[in-house]
């Protein structure tokens, strides 16, 4: 089975934190013992069937999926899309992604990010017009090559939500700043590149649907979200993103995460536990 990004003890973290219950309310209103939650958070051992479902009532969770997510019990099936070659981001762990378009004529990058000379190998491995450079937030292991890919690409508009873009440094100025739901030409047969800002990992967190492939950077995950650690923006907004700007595209859209393996609306619909 592919493995998930994340795991039954950092689901748990991410809904305690959101939600602001922390071990020892959890265990009081749970009847489970601080030191079995303890241990789920560190990876020691998982939760029982009914323990898994008891915790999810009260973090808001969906029982069935969470205790799923316990057992192991659920990944994603191999998925790949016709347009859209990955990259690892060494020496991060996130994925970078290069959709095609016009057979391979005409490129956009999402996500410059990690040793350069390993990212420039991989954009420079095809005869390509590189039209964009997707920046889905401001961390630094989806956008910390950004200067070098664009000083070695320099045709190539830099795309980032106005929030996340100081990132970048002396390149924001010349940032392509598009707003929620906002659409930019890809070529010339009207392919439209969509920005959905979902706010709530970093409050720029932008997600980029291109045709049927969605880039949700750490937004959304196989069988998981990111963490809610933006400024300003919640745990709350960030689910209420997800539903109400993701979950409403084509259930057949493929999700291609800033980590971990790909997944479908569909499948997120039906396994993730932050959805009930
Ligand atoms: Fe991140």
């Amino acid at each position: 089975m592919i493995a998930l990004e994340d795991e039954f003890g950092d689901i748990l973290r991410k809904a305690m934190r959101g939600h602001r219950i922390d071990t020892r309310a959890l265990a009081a209103a749970s009847g489970i013992a601080v030191s079995s939650i303890e241990g789920w958070l560190r990876y020691h051992g998982s939760a029982r069937d009914d323990e898994a479902r008891t915790l999810a009532t009260l973090l808001h969770l969906d029982p069935g999926k969470l205790a799923d997510s316990a057992a192991k019990r659920w990944a994603p099936p191999q998925i790949a899309h016709p347009d859209v070659r990955h990259h690892p981001q060494d020496p991060h762990p996130s994925n970078g992604y290069v959709f095609f378009l016009d057979g391979g004529q005409r490129a956009a990058l999402v996500d410059p990010a990690g040793l350069p000379r390993n990212l420039l190998r991989v954009l420079r491995d095809g005869a390509y017009h590189l039209q964009y450079i997707l920046v889905t937030h401001k961390h630094a292991d989806h956008c910390d090559a950004t200067a070098d890919v664009a000083a070695a690409f320099p045709n190539a508009k830099i795309v980032m939500h106005r929030d996340d873009v100081h990132a970048i440094g002396s390149l924001a100025s010349k940032a392509t700043l598009v707003k929620d739901g906002e659409d930019l030409p890809f070529g010339d047969d009207g392919v439209r590149i969509r920005m959905l800002h979902t706010p709530g990992h970093t409050d720029g967190s932008a997600c980029y649907l291109v045709r049927s492939a969605l880039f949700t950077g750490d937004t959304l995950f196989a069988g998981s979200v990111g963490g809610a650690v933006a400024d300003h923006a919640t745990y709350a907004d960030l689910l209420h993103g997800i539903q109400s700007k993701l979950f409403t595209l084509p259930d057949d859209t493929v999700v291609m995460p800033g980590h971990g393996p790909p997944t479908t609306l569909a499948l997120e619909k039906a396994h993730n536990p932050f959805f009930p």
